[in-house]
């Protein structure tokens, strides 16, 4: 077994519920899920059902729990809400970006008003990332603001072969934004749907075959690769209105593997994918002494069993796949060890961004 090494990988985009809902995720689970996928380092959503990130007491409260549950590093994003503009300031240096969404999904925090919109567009400082869940019309209109009111913004779960169309297109006009797809809308579509039913839904949903084919193709005009890591339990599922979500942290990293087994990318492609451009993008310097062990022949097939994900099920269970994570060191210290996770609760380290003092 011939081992290749990484970079530790970084995902800018995970949803670990916790405080609010510790049933679905909580910052030890879902962070020993990331370091078995081989992720050193994730930044967490502030959409929080029942506890959302939008006032600098509660980023307070979530990074104090993190500090003691997580197992990676972890950073934050905070929410925009149309009242919290005043908050900017007190919270800017704490996080990584701030989360707009612009179409209904989990949580409290959508924002309908073009009014609201713009106001938050101005308030945020205009050189720091503002991340969007913005679906089909939504990215145009994102895009039609920022031709009035240029701003760094990063598109969140790109699903759509018209999206990704639209965004290259905005970028060889020069306009400055960037964009993440997640590994369900690579590796599903809605021919999934009759056998996944409530573990095949998420926002934005899957999509159809031409578009999964789409972002292929246009994988030169997407930034990284981001999980979308958003678990739900079984019964939150199987109940009369399924949770939109699903979790991703664990398979990320063998499915992309699978990929470069098969000729799509090139491993180079996926390390800037996954690590190199998150990085930069977020100002995410890579911890020193850290990387990760993978063996790129493995042949092993996903299952439930195994994931760390406290929901405790993969929408990807019964999909083969080449590339197995062996071992994970972070910060000279063995975290994952034949694929086992040995990190502890509080191991992680709480990210702020390197620019704070601003
Ligand atoms: C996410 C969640 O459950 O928090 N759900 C989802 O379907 N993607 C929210 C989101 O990222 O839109
Ligand atoms: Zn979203
Ligand atoms: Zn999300
Ligand atoms: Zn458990």
């Amino acid at each position: 077994m011939a081992t290749v090494r990484l970079p530790g990988l970084v995902d800018v985009h995970v949803h670990l519920r916790e405080p609010g809902s510790e049933q679905k995720e909580d910052f030890a689970h879902g962070t020993r899920a990331a370091l078995a996928g081989g992720i050193t380092t994730v930044l967490d959503m502030p959409n929080n059902p029942g506890a959302p990130t939008i006032t600098p007491a509660a980023l307070a409260g979530k990074a104090r729990r993190a500090a003691a549950g997580a197992c990676c590093d972890i950073g934050f994003h905070y929410g925009a809400t149309p009242d919290n503009l005043d908050t900017y300031p007190a919270v800017e240096s704490q996080v990584f970006g701030l989360k707009l969404y612009l179409d209904h999904t989990t949580g409290t925090l959508l924002v309908e008003r073009l009014e609201s919109m713009l106001a938050i567009f101005a308030a945020w400082p205009a050189e720091k990332p503002l991340l969007v869940h913005a679906e089909e019309r939504t990215v145009a209109a994102v895009l039609g603001l920022l031709a009035v009111h240029p701003r760094r913004v990063h598109f969140c779960h790109v699903s759509l072969g018209a999206e990704i169309e639209l965004i290259r297109g905005a970028k060889a006009r020069g306009i400055a934004v960037t964009c993440e797809v997640a590994p369900h809308h690579l590796f599903l579509s809605d021919a999934d749907l009759p056998r996944l039913g409530p573990y095949g839904l998420m926002k934005p949903p899957l999509r159809t075959g031409a578009d999964v084919d789409a972002l292929w193709a246009n994988l030169d005009a997407v930034d990284m690769i981001a999980t979308d890591h958003a678990p739900h339990t079984r019964a939150e599922k199987e109940g009369p209105t399924p949770a939109y979500g699903v979790p991703g942290l664990q398979t990320a990293l063998p499915l992309m593997l699978t990929a470069v087994a098969a000729g799509r990318l090139t491993l180079d492609r996926l390390v800037e994918l996954m690590a190199t451009t998150p990085r930069r993008v977020f100002g995410l310097p890579a911890p020193p002494d850290t990387y990760i062990e993978i063996d790129p022949a493995a042949r092993w097939t996903i299952a439930d069993a195994g994931q760390y994900t406290k929901c405790g099920w993969t929408p990807f269970a019964g999909m083969p796949v080449q590339g197995q994570v062996r071992r994970v060191v972070l910060r000279g210290a063995e975290v994952v060890r034949d694929g086992q996770v040995l990190a502890t609760p509080g191991s992680g380290r709480v990210l702020l961004p390197a620019d704070s003092g601003r």
